[in-house]
């Protein structure tokens, strides 16, 4: 892992214009230069590289990126061996230490458990290529020798010690610390995985971090042990928080804003070979809220696709409960239930991507999907099944963090139990509904969506700004906001060197901020005047906080007689900032 604090300082030294150079011809055009694109083909210059935002943009094909990013999709090396290139250009070590004291500790660790982890997956890669009853069966079921590449997969030889090949050192503690080997009773030391098909399974910066390994037959198991035998956890590998294949499918993640999560590593693959490539699977555990957090941050919607069967209900009912408190009302959270004979591999196989993309784009919402159980488990015919029925609502509803999502569930409860929505609403200790009451003392205002975007902008050309910011009239639901939420938590704990674009947007690499970040940062232009500009912010900062004092003051005004003493103190604290601001004296309230 390499600190944060390192990117930053790395974006700071390395010029992008030089990177770009030693694979583009550049020329300048004004305060940028500018080429023929290298992403996609044309006759006339659309991609731009900005010395000042350390940025390149094409207005082409939208691909855009830092230095970093610049390596990454164009000589396509991986993260760490871009950081490590731009390094070696600069002259620096790249440090492979953590930010914290006790995380220091930690990653130490888990340095050298990587490396083996890696030189595990090296050796089970080029087994694979000596093995042809290992080919044969992933042949057999359907996979090209690129994906089998993409997906990393390999092959355990049947040997006891096949990794004393690769490890001279066999007896090392750190092999039984990552899990490759297990200590017999008798004190003798042998591979965990033989003879084997081999997944590995890489953390979000693309290390290996664990491996599943399935037998080569049919599948039920018995002398061989079971189908599918998992590392155990680790301290690289916590199985509730790593979905696998996610690496290889954050891009279609993102061009489809979706996640398709299965149960089997098999799914992933399959879907992948039939250019379904949004797809991830769980390691063998159920779906859990960190998996849903991981995931709707490189996406808005998520929709998982489980086997038809019992067990497959039951663990979409896992994933529901697991949804709940991350689910907003910008969020999608849908359920697919195949045949009860398919999981996805075999109903890709059978009935192509198109048909299986055909369910993708209409699954179960998550709102139908919890009624219909709901539904399903009471007897609604009787009060006692109806009470019942909004009983087992209540700790889903409490839990459920979109407030239109939840208000549209409990219409539809009234309605099956026979009750009043307030009814449900106060049996349930839910915040009464908007509609139809006064609105509710001191509500919080926030910034329409296109004055968040302004700030944003403001504030991704000087990322110090964001500590300017009147955060509390932000909201943190709409994508921008969030964005400058985070920009302003960063700064206050030193994690983002302030000054430019660039280490902003590697700060966030690999979350849903990143598409946002450049969305706007195409819109900055270059060419303004800098002292304009601060002026413009801190314009737009003080007509912001002046509009909220006011409107605040006016809520206070219009509730005089009833105010509580806190707000007494605070509605003499606005009106003498007034008084002050109409004498052209203005200060802060
Ligand atoms: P399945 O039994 O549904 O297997 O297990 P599958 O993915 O369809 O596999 P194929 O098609 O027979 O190869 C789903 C997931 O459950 C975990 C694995 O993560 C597997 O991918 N599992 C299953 C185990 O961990 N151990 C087992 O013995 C079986
Ligand atoms: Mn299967």
């Amino acid at each position: 892992m390499i600190p944060e604090s390192f990117i930053q300082e790395l974006l700071a030294r390395v010029d992008i214009v030089d990177v770009v150079e030693r694979y583009v011809t550049l020329k300048k055009a004004g305060a940028n230069y500018s080429a023929c694109c290298p992403f996609h083909s044309e006759k006339t210059p659309s991609f731009t590289v900005s010395p000042s935002k350390q940025f390149y943009h094409c207005f082409g094909c939208g691909a855009h990126g830092t230095a970093i990013g610049f390596l990454m999709q164009y000589a396509g090396l991986g993260f760490v061996e871009a950081v490590e290139d731009l390094a070696s250009h600069t002259g620096l070590q790249v440090p492979r230490e953590a930010r914290g004291e006790a995380g220091q500790a930690a990653k130490a660790r888990k340095a050298p458990l990587t490396e083996l982890m890696a030189r595990a997956a090296r050796f089970y890669k080029d087994q694979l290529k000596g093995s042809p009853k290992a080919i044969d069966y992933l042949k057999e079921r359907g996979l090209t020798g690129e994906v089998a590449a993409r997906f990393g997969l390999g092959y355990a030889p049947d040997e006891w010690q096949g990794l004393q090949r690769v490890f001279p050192d066999y007896a090392d503690p750190a092999l039984l610390e990552c899990g490759l080997v297990i200590d017999s009773d008798q004190g003798r030391r042998y591979d965990r995985f033989r003879d084997r098909i081999m997944f590995p399974i890489l953390d979000q910066r693309g290390n290996v971090i664990g491996f599943g390994g399935r037998i080569l037959s049919g599948g039920k198991g018995g002398a061989d042990g079971p189908k599918y035998l998992n590392s155990p956890e680790t301290p690289l590998f916590e199985k509730g928080r790593e979905l696998y294949g996610l690496v290889q499918a954050r891009q279609a993640i993102r061009e489809r804003d979706t996640v398709i999560v299965v149960e089997g590593y098999m799914d992933v693959v399959a879907l992948a070979q039939h250019g379904v490539g949004n797809a991830v699977a769980t390691l063998g555990t159920a779906t859990t809220p960190a998996h849903v957090q991981k995931l709707l941050r490189q996406a808005s919607r998520i929709v998982f696709c489980f086997d038809g069967d019992a067990a497959g209900r039951k663990a979409a009912w896992r994933a529901l409960e697991a949804s709940l408190e991350h689910l907003t009302d910008d969020r999608f959270a849908g359920f697919l239930f195949l045949p009860p004979e398919h999981d996805p591999d075999s109903f890709v196989r059978a009935e192509g991507a198109d048909a299986f993309q055909a369910l993708v784009a209409r699954p179960t919402a998550l709102s139908e999907f919890l009624l219909r159980e709901l539904r399903s488990r009471a007897d609604l015919g009787s009060a006692e099944g109806r009470a019942q029925l909004v009983h087992e609502a209540k700790p889903l509803l409490q839990r459920l963090a979109a407030p239109v999502l939840r208000v549209q569930i409990v219409k539809a409860l009234a309605a099956a139990s026979a009750m009043q929505e307030q009814e449900i609403a106060a049996e349930c200790g839910l915040k009464p509904l908007a509609a139809g009451r006064p609105a509710p003392r001191r509500q919080p205002r926030v910034l329409e969506v296109s004055q968040v975007r302004t700030l944003l902008r403001h504030v991704l050309r000087r990322p110090e700004r964001a500590a300017r910011l009147p955060l509390e009239l932000i909201d943190r639901e709409n994508r921008y906001g969030a964005l400058l939420h985070e920009v302003a938590d960063a700064l206050d704990h030193g994690e983002l060197a302030p000054g430019r674009l660039a280490p902003l947007f590697e700060y966030f690499r690999g979350t849903a901020h990143e598409p946002v970040i450049g969305e706007i940062a195409a819109s900055i232009d270059d060419k303004a005047d800098e002292a304009a500009e601060e002026q413009e912010f801190s314009d737009a900062v003080v007509r912001i906080q002046t509009r909220a004092r006011k409107d605040e003051l006016a809520e206070l005004t219009a509730r005089r007689a009833h105010l509580d003493p806190e707000e007494q103190r605070r509605w003499e604290e606005l009106l003498a900032w007034l008084k002050d601001e109409a004498s052209g004296r203005g200060r802060g309230a």
